[in-house]
Formats: structure tokens, C-alpha cells, sequence
């Protein structure tokens, strides 16, 4: 496995080196194919016991998340390769910033490449994710409240 000896003494440039050795040869983790987009940063991430979420961990089988249903209903995405990542930085967005504006959605996704489409569904599927989990707040305050 190519990705998983970086320690916290790595530098990030041995990191890329290993991940473009990677991407040249397709690595598994136990008979799973490893997606690049995601273990950059999790190979880089020192190991103390913090919580690292990826798109893995987001739905479950039989449901996906409010997210991803959005870019689902918005047809954001095409291949979807670019999309773990995509989705991932709404969700991060979405945790700190309910009400995002335009350009704060923008800023959020700009460390994401899409060779696809163009940003503005994204960008309608992240204001969307936002009403959906404003009202899902809201309904659990009236819960809590009534
Ligand atoms: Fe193909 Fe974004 S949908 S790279």
C-alpha cells in the first residue's frame, strides 16, 4: 500500500510524490480501490485520535445524505469523480455556515477541480443542501420548543 506509512514527520512533498506514484499504478486498501482525492488528506492527517470524515462515512447504504441528495437533484455532478471532494467541502461549509452567500459557497469549493461542468450547479446544489438543513434545524427547535 503506497499512502499509508506518511507519519507526522513526512513532508508533504514525499507525500505527493507517493500519491503521483500511486495515481500511475491503482493501489488497493483490503481489495478496495483507494480514491487519491481522499487519501491525500488523510495520509497527511496526524494520527492523535481526531475524527476524520470522508464520503464514505457520510450515507448510509440506503440513504444518502441531505448533501448529496441535493447534487443529486440538481444533476451538479457528471462523472463524479471530482465529487468526494465537492461534497465533502460543502458539508464542512454547511457545519460552520448555514447561510452561505454566493461567493463564501464559491470560496468553499475553490480548492476542488471539475474537468465536468461548470460550478454553478454545484453552487445551486449547496444553497439548496443549505435551505434543507436550515428547515431540518428549524423543525427540531419546534420539536424541542413545542
Ligand atoms: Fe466530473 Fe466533476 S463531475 S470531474
Amino acid at each position: 500500500l503506497l499512502l499509508s506509512g506518511a507519519d507526522r514527520g513526512e513532508a508533504v512533498s514525499q507525500v505527493i510524490q507517493r500519491v503521483l506514484h500511486a495515481i500511475s499504478r491503482p493501489s488497493l486498501i483490503e481489495g478496495r480501490e483507494l480514491s487519491v482525492s481522499c487519501s491525500i488528506g488523510v495520509s497527511v492527517f496526524p494520527r492523535d485520535g481526531r475524527d476524520v470524515q470522508t464520503i464514505e462515512g457520510l450515507a448510509t447504504p440506503d440513504r444518502l445524505h441531505p448533501i448529496q441528495k441535493c447534487f443529486e437533484e440538481c444533476a451538479s455532478l457528471q462523472c463524479g469523480f471530482c465529487g468526494p471532494g465537492v461534497i465533502m467541502s460543502s458539508k464542512a461549509l454547511l457545519d460552520a455556515n448555514p447561510n452561505p452567500s454566493i461567493a463564501e459557497i464559491r470560496d468553499a469549493l475553490a480548492g476542488n477541480l471539475c474537468r465536468c461542468t461548470g460550478y454553478t450547479k454545484m453552487i445551486e446544489a449547496v444553497q439548496e443542501s443549505a435551505k434543507t438543513t436550515r428547515g431540518t434545524l428549524a423543525r427540531r427547535t419546534a420539536k424541542v420548543k413545542g
